[in-house]
């Protein structure tokens, strides 16, 4: 299986970001200080795009690059923030958003598709359907002549690194007057054994200190023991529960799901209630007033669309947050990020 790759030296390194090239392909790659370097990255990426000589300049950055975007499963949000990204740094893109109009259709291997790509592109940014199939990508890239760095925007129903990066920048700023993020309660509510988004974001914040984790899910569809695993060994606490109204109080964070029907064999979530697993304006007075209402997206019916107004709902934020986050990420990944920080300096 796909696992057996992780024994090799490329994933025994655990800094990715010292690899050559560097990959972005899990959430264990990333410490503290690189999440707090990226958040920093993109603020500033951010207020340096706004006035015309500064967009100008971050686009002179990677204009000698190409960005492949390999999408074997749909997606709107991180697809089109990873292309805005590339844009904001001079990167041109390429893209196969569907694997039935790319040879593979002909019997052609994923290895083999990658090996092209890797031909034309100087970065693969890949979403798929298996889970560590980046890592095994980034693995099969290491022993061609044509190594180039993979950022997992998706694989299986195992890992979102990116996303997770787009999370922590959400909180950050979100907290920012409140002593950022240690020692607050983040609650995940919804779909928690399929939800990749929420098993990423879940390790990142083991690096914080004192955050307490609360996984509110209906019984079968609760986080998975490998990523409890991971927090106790971090020493971070969490609690496994399915009741909803008891964390609401006391939540910083509400980190809702949609159900991932998706993955279902057949239809088998449909029988599930999760009718006490969504959040709407009967909620409102029960949260604090600085709790940060988050999801990842697409939404369905576990938020309702009455409080999309409220200064607490930060998802439509939380999205916009993704394209910042990306650019710093794929910044660094060339090795730029101090040209943005000495220009910042000087702006
Ligand atoms: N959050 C997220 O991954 O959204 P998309 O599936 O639209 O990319």
């Amino acid at each position: 299986s796909w696992r057996d790759f992780k024994a090799l030296p490329l994933l025994e390194k655990g800094d990715y970001f010292q690899g050559t090239p560097p990959h972005t392909l899990i959430a264990q790659q990333f410490t503290r200080e690189k999440l707090q370097e990226l958040c920093a990255l993109a603020t500033r990426i951010k207020r340096i795009n706004k006035r015309r000589d500064g967009a100008n300049f971050l686009k002179t950055l990677l204009c000698d690059k190409r960005a492949m975007l390999y999408f074997a499963q749909p997606s709107s949000r991180t697809y089109l923030s990873h292309n805005a990204a590339c844009q904001i740094l001079g990167l041109d893109t390429m893209d196969v958003r569907d694997s039935k109009t790319s040879s593979e259709v002909k019997g052609e291997s994923p290895e083999d598709t990658i090996r092209t790509f890797s031909s034309y592109a100087d970065m693969i940014i890949m979403r798929h359907p298996v889970g560590g199939f980046a890592e095994r990508v980034a693995w099969m890239l290491a022993h061609t002549n044509r190594e180039i760095p993979v950022l997992n925007a998706g694989s299986g129903a195992d890992q979102h690194p990116t996303q997770a990066l787009l999370d922590i920048y959400t909180l950050e700023r979100s907290f920012e007057k409140i002593g950022g993020v240690d020692g607050k309660n983040i609650v995940f509510v919804g779909d928690l054994m399929r939800g990749r988004t929420v098993r990423s974001l879940a390790w990142m914040l083991s690096l914080y200190k004192d955050v307490k984790l609360y996984f509110v899910a209906p019984e079968p569809l609760q986080i998975g023991q490998d990523i409890l695993d991971l927090l106790d060994a971090a020493g971070t606490k969490y609690v496994v529960t399915q009741d909803f109204a008891s964390t609401m109080p006391i939540a910083d964070a509400i980190y809702m799901t949609r159900i991932q029907d998706e993955w279902d064999a057949e239809g088998e979530s449909s029988t599930i209630d999760t009718s006490a697993f969504s959040i709407g304006a009967e909620h409102m007075d029960i949260i604090k007033d600085t709790t940060a209402i988050m999801h990842p997206l697409p939404r369905r019916k576990e938020i309702s669309t009455d409080i999309d107004n409220d200064p607490r709902a930060v998802y439509w934020r939380q999205m916009r947050n993704g394209m910042w986050i990306r650019a710093a990420l794929i910044l660094t990944t060339f090795g730029r990020q101090d040209e943005v920080n000495q220009y910042y300096d000087n702006y």
